[in-house]
């Protein structure tokens, strides 16, 4: 059986989780924040570290650092707990299409190869694999970004940035390689999954200062969601997407995230003097 376990980090609203098999106590980490203060430049790694003491209490062997995509808004502590529990670091294939894009926009050199190499496994549509007793399998779910995954399991989807809660809707599809209507496509596979199946979301920004909320049945997305619920056509929701994309402002770590999260979280080579430094391309976004 599925264990689910999730953490929120309030400054990002994001939902990381950790995911064991209670047979074997074999157990994965989805989509760990790494905490950055932009003002001061500064990482910490409180948040994973609170994950890496999680699973030590519960007795936990973690196999899998799991991301579900490359992040706009958070940093990923995907290559720090890699490196801190000695587990495979996944993400989906089309990774390597996302670093190509963002290498020109960064104006990365040669010492950035846009080959997906950063991370220990690329998954591709339908791929499979194992925690302990439970099957995983990765669902290809681009629109959001080209590289998108779904995780499906026990019973339960993490559909990282396809859906949110239904009172919030859907992820924008403005950033490079977004597509609202591939984004409409990629949502429909994961409603058609049984209606009872558990979808846990990445993100919830507690709409109307509600309590926050993470999962739902897919059910309940089909019934009630503001954006995709059953009746509406993909033409009106690449219109409302599309309008409403217009309207929203730059992720505040949007440029100093996703080149760390193309990097797998680690930080970009140090400079001969031995400081890291982000890149922030002026005027391009
Ligand atoms: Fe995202």
């Amino acid at each position: 059986m599925l264990k689910i376990q999730n953490f929120y980090d309030d400054r990002s609203g994001t939902l990381s989780y950790v995911l064991a098999d209670t047979a074997t106590a074999k157990a994965a980490i989805l989509d760990a924040v790494l905490d950055y203060d932009p003002a001061g430049g500064r990482t910490s790694t409180h948040l994973a570290d609170a994950l890496i003491d999680h699973v030590r209490a519960q007795g936990l062997t973690v196999q899998w650092i799991l991301e579900t995509h490359a992040h706009a808004d958070h940093l990923t502590a995907g290559a720090y707990l890699r490196d801190a529990l000695g587990a495979r670091l996944a993400i989906g294939e089309h990774i390597c299409a996302v670093q190509e894009t963002w290498k020109g926009i960064y104006g990365l050199g040669e010492d950035f190869v846009a080959d997906g190499s950063q991370f220990d496994e690329l998954f591709a549509d339908g791929d499979r694999f194992h925690l302990g007793d439970v099957e995983f399998r990765a669902m290809h779910t681009p629109g959001h970004t080209p590289a998108c995954l779904t995780y499906v399991a026990g019973g339960a989807a993490f559909v990282g940035d396809t859906l949110f809660m239904p009172d919030f809707g859907t992820a924008r599809c403005d950033f490079p390689g977004g597509d609202a209507a591939e984004l409409y496509r990629s949502i429909h596979r994961v409603l058609d999954l049984p209606p009872e199946t558990m979808l846990h979301m990445c993100h919830d920004y507690m709409p109307g200062g509600r309590p926050l909320a993470w999962s739902c049945t897919v059910s309940d997305q089909r019934r009630a969601n503001k954006h995709v619920r059953d009746g509406i056509s993909e033409a009106e929701f690449v219109a409302m997407r599309t309008e409403r994309d217009k309207e929203l402002d730059v992720p505040a770590l949007l440029l100093p995230a996703v080149q760390v999260n193309i990097r797998a979280g680690g930080l970009p080579p140090p400079d001969p003097n031995g400081t890291c430094y982000l890149r922030i391309p002026l005027d391009t976004i």
